[in-house]
């Protein structure tokens, strides 16, 4: 492989959710030892780079995600020796570490918010954004918590309203006050010069907002099913174009370090997304593209959103994919076990950096949790739309004991009642299971590099079907063909003779068979070819 292509773009990344990978000290929670007891997994597997969901010392109100110390470890998930020790047995296999930063917000526990809210004199009174209310006794402006209710809370003490885009618990930070941003890069170079490989900076496009503090519209398009943020277009709330200058300033101290990277989690429209890999790609790396997560499974659709996709990246960014995440229902729970399959194929043969979160590989499914037992704030607060994300936060099904190997003790959250098939152990010795297709496709796009540097050529896309090139100089040439539906279906390539071998498929029984014209699918079924000339 082309030498100057990085350990990002060549490999793939693999999301662990701590509370939920592998517990080690008999809690019922994930812990960083468990991680590392698992990383021969992961390096069988074939990934090569692991993101972990944020393990710093918190309350938990966000189950992590609201941070009261950005410099430690959260004694549930371990010490900071334990995290010397994943860094090291990710480095010794030759994998990289990418740690989850959350500077758009702390916790309302932090000792920097709560000096803020000491007294509106404080020195950092300005680090989050207090406002009056209005002459009439109303909110500051319009704009609405992701978690349901107003941003605006109201602190008694002080007589001033604080922001919060989520929980009221997670206080924004004021990225505009450069003390602000002086303590956030410090403790990027903290876990830098640990040697942590890279950030996935949490909601990063949420990081400025409007200098004016502007109503948000009304969005037009708001369902009730919809969760209570939505009824507005957060354009004053989130993505100001000063955003990127922030973005710009973490990136170069990223540069001052020898092949770090930095993903954004940026939930956008591809014109905008594609805005986040900077001037000059001195942005994000990685601008999360959660196309694959968010749009119907179209066939059309989906084709028509990797072209805009492919035809929006500025010159030199370089392109990602993710099928799930700890925020999403789990891939097989939206499309189905047979056509996760395909989508696995679809995940691993695109252009771009492929990101895996955790289970996915199995097909685990969400899992359905008793009220009683829901954790989830987003569930939580707004109870009757099913917005609950403990569904797809379940424990790692390892093997088919009472805990599926991940604990000893009942879990944080329930373990599914399929685990007992679905589980790595029983997979890893059938060659038809999901594991093993995982494995076989990213070891497949790792031994053959037109898959990573190769360009993407759309060939065909009906209403069962994608079908697509990946091109390169001097190599052979694939075919992927897709069948994103649960019928049969042929395919003929348009002005092409289709001569060619079937490699790998999601129907293993199809390999090795010799296509000529033709090539026929069952429901569910997709092949990778290498084409004749
Ligand atoms: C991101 C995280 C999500 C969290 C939210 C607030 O979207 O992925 O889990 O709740 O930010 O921090």
């Amino acid at each position: 492989m082309s030498k100057d292509v990085l350990w990002w773009q060549s490999g793939v990344i693999y999301q662990v959710y701590p509370r939920s990978f592998q517990d080690s000290n008999g809690d019922g929670v994930g812990d960083l030892k468990g991680i590392t007891s698992r990383l021969d997994y992961l390096q069988w597997l074939g990934i090569k780079a692991v993101w972990v969901s944020p393990i710093y010392p918190s309350p938990m109100a966000d189950f992590g995600y609201d941070i009261s110390d950005y410099g430690d470890i959260h004694p549930l998930f371990g010490t900071m020796q334990d995290f010397e020790e994943l860094l090291e047995g990710i480095h010794r296999r030759n994998m990289k570490l990418i740690l989850d930063l959350v500077p758009n917000h702390t916790s309302d526990k932090h000792p920097w918010f709560l000096e803020s809210r000491s007294s509106r004199d404080n020195p950092k009174r300005d680090w989050y954004i207090w406002k009056d209310r209005k002459p009439d006794g109303s909110l500051p402006n319009n704009w609405l918590a992701a978690f349901g209710g107003s941003a605006w809370e109201w602190d008694e003490a002080t007589q001033q309203y604080y922001y919060h885009a989520f929980l009221k618990e997670q206080p924004d930070l004021n990225w505009r006050n450069k003390d602000v941003q002086t303590a956030m890069f410090a403790m990027m170079r903290f876990w830098l010069d640990k040697g942590v490989d890279g950030f996935r900076i949490d909601v990063m496009w949420h990081m400025i907002k409007d200098a004016l503090f502007r109503d948000n519209p009304v969005n037009p398009e708001y369902q009730p099913h919809m969760a209570t943020y939505d009824q507005l277009l957060p354009i004053y709330s989130s993505d100001q174009p000063e955003v990127h200058t922030i973005v710009r300033e973490m990136r170069e101290l990223l540069d001052e370090y020898p092949e770090r990277m930095m993903i954004g989690e940026i939930y956008l429209p591809i014109h905008k997304l594609v805005v986040y890999y900077g001037t000059d790609n001195k942005g994000a790396h990685l601008p999360f593209n959660f196309m694959l997560l968010t749009l119907a499974w179209d066939p059309k659709r989906i084709a028509a959103a990797i072209n805009e996709y492919e035809a929006s990246l500025p010159r030199g960014g370089w392109p990602n994919w993710v099928l799930g995440n700890h925020d999403q229902p789990r891939v097989v729970s939206r499309i189905g076990a047979s056509q996760a399959r395909v989508a696995a194929m679809l995940l691993l043969t695109l252009r771009g950096t492929p990101t895996i979160y955790y289970g996915d590989e199995l097909g685990m499914r969400d899992v359905a949790i008793p009220p009683d037992k829901m954790m989830d704030p987003q569930g939580l607060n707004m109870p009757d739309k099913n917005l609950s994300r403990d569904p797809a936060r379940t424990p790692m099904q390892w093997d088919n004991s009472e805990y599926s190997g991940f604990s000893l003790v009942s879990p944080w959250l329930p373990v599914d009642r399929t685990a007992d098939r679905v589980n790595v152990r029983v997979q890893h010795s059938d060659p038809s299971s999901m594991l093993i297709l995982y494995r076989r496709l990213i070891h497949f796009r790792e031994q053959n590099p037109v898959f990573i540097t190769g360009s993407y050529i759309p060939v065909f896309a009906d209403h069962q079907v994608i079908a697509y090139l990946r091109r390169e100089e001097g190599h052979p040439e694939f075919l992927v063909v897709l069948n994103l539906s649960h019928r049969p279906c042929y395919f003929r390539m348009a002005g092409r003779s289709l001569y060619g071998t079937i490699v790998l498929s999601t129907t293993p029984a199809l390999e090795q068979t010799t296509i000529r014209d033709t090539l026929t699918l069952s429901g569910d079924e997709g092949v990778i070819i290498t084409l004749q000339s």
